[in-house]
């Protein structure tokens, strides 16, 4: 068994009695929900609905039918941004976000949506103040991540929300790092649009997602077809969330994550985020101190459980070839589909080996990492 500590990638393990549930699921009743009028149908329908109800508890969300099921994070964000931006529109957003946010972005360019992007520092902060520069008349959308996945920073949501209310511009966020790792409130960050998987720290199963969109946004679709209702007309409907949900949903997936949220309800998220946090700064403070480690970010606190670092005089990959390959541990290196975010950080030619806890890690398993990177690190020519 690897000691797992690639959890910003996909949590794992996840929450006993999960697979159980997805199980009874594909061998007691799964029909397809709001489809048909069976059973089997009726009850899938009535499970994806709690599934909903859960998450979006856990977010404040007050009408669960705002809350879109997708397949990740990236569909969320594309669900968001091509349903929201038009030619002429202007977004602003920064240099540490992940290429799920800037491709689209990229791509948009070409139909007439420009963007400013905003710099962090080299700890990946990003400055609220910066934000409310780059605004112009034409900024339709403020888009940030909650928490980098390169560096785990985390950044000032409620003051970013307070300056998107105060020039009414909504507010988008990409959770993926965020979500069941730390608390968020929508109502009270003021966020318009929430995107998140339910992989990560929902620890739910891969190929789930979501997207929550506030009552007072207008969206375009991003994908027409089926969607149970009104089948006589050819014209997408557009109430929420089927007409955004076209197709036929993951509904073992979506059942799943509900049952993990539960689970992940009754620890407590604020739980989660302490231990994390109190793990993740016994591991810096351990590497911290070996004379051939450069670690990156802020360090310990304003983060969650990522560690990014270097051994001087070995190349990422070849640290984290050898942590798998040698002691059996599983972390990401690279530049982890966040280029723009290793520039800011000033790792745009090295890249740097991340690993990142989850709740099911303990104190040994970051010993055991420090130790193997220790040797890693004496046995470099
Ligand atoms: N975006 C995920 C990561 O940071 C996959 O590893």
């Amino acid at each position: 068994m690897m000691i797992y500590l690639d959890n910003s990638a996909t949590s794992f393990p996840k929450p006993a009695g999960l697979t159980a549930e997805m199980g009874d699921c594909m061998e007691r009743y799964c029909g397809n929900p709001g489809r048909s009028g069976h059973d089997m149908s009726m009850l899938t329908g009535e499970k994806v609905y709690r599934a909903r109800k859960t998450v979006a508890e856990i977010f404040h969300i007050t009408d669960p039918s705002r809350l879109v099921f997708t397949k990740n994070t990236t569909e969320s964000l594309n669900m968001a941004f091509m349903g929201l931006l038009q030619d002429g529109d202007h977004v602003v957003t920064t240099s540490m976000e992940h290429n799920s946010v800037l491709r689209p972005l990229e791509y948009l360019r070409a139909k007439g949506v420009s963007h400013t992007i905003v710099d962090g520092s080299s700890e990946g902060y990003v400055n609220a103040e910066d934000i409310e520069a780059a605004i112009t008349e034409d900024t339709r959308l403020v888009a940030v991540t909650g928490a980098s996945n390169v560096t785990g920073t985390i950044q000032p949501l409620d003051e970013i929300g307070r300056i998107c209310a105060r020039h009414q511009i909504p507010f988008l966020v990409d959770a993926a790092q965020l979500a069941g790792c730390s608390e968020i409130d929508v109502e009270k960050l003021g966020i318009s649009l929430l995107a998140f998987p339910g992989h990560k720290g929902l620890l739910g199963p891969l190929g789930t997602g979501c997207l929550y969109v506030d009552p007072a946004i207008q969206l375009q679709p991003l994908l027409y077809g089926g969607t149970g209702t009104e089948s006589r007309s050819r014209i997408q409907p557009q109430e929420f969330p089927e007409g955004y949900e076209a197709g036929t949903v993951n509904a073992p997936g979506i059942i799943g994550l509900g049952y993990a949220v539960r689970m992940l309800r009754k620890v407590g998220i604020e739980t989660v985020e302490l231990y994390e946090r109190e793990l993740i700064g016994y591991f810096d403070e351990m590497i911290q101190n070996m004379d051939f480690i450069d670690l990156y970010g802020p360090v310990p606190e304003g983060k969650t459980g990522i560690s990014l670092f270097n051994v001087r005089g070995v190349e990422c990959e070849e640290v984290a070839a050898q942590l798998n390959k040698d002691y059996g541990i599983a972390v990401r290196s690279g530049y982890h589909c966040a280029g723009l975010a290793h520039k800011t950080i000033g790792t745009w030619d090295t890249g740097a080996v991340r690993l990142s806890v989850g709740p099911f890690n303990t104190r040994r398993d970051l010993r055991a990492a420090a130790e193997a990177i220790w040797k890693i690190g004496k046995r470099r020519r």
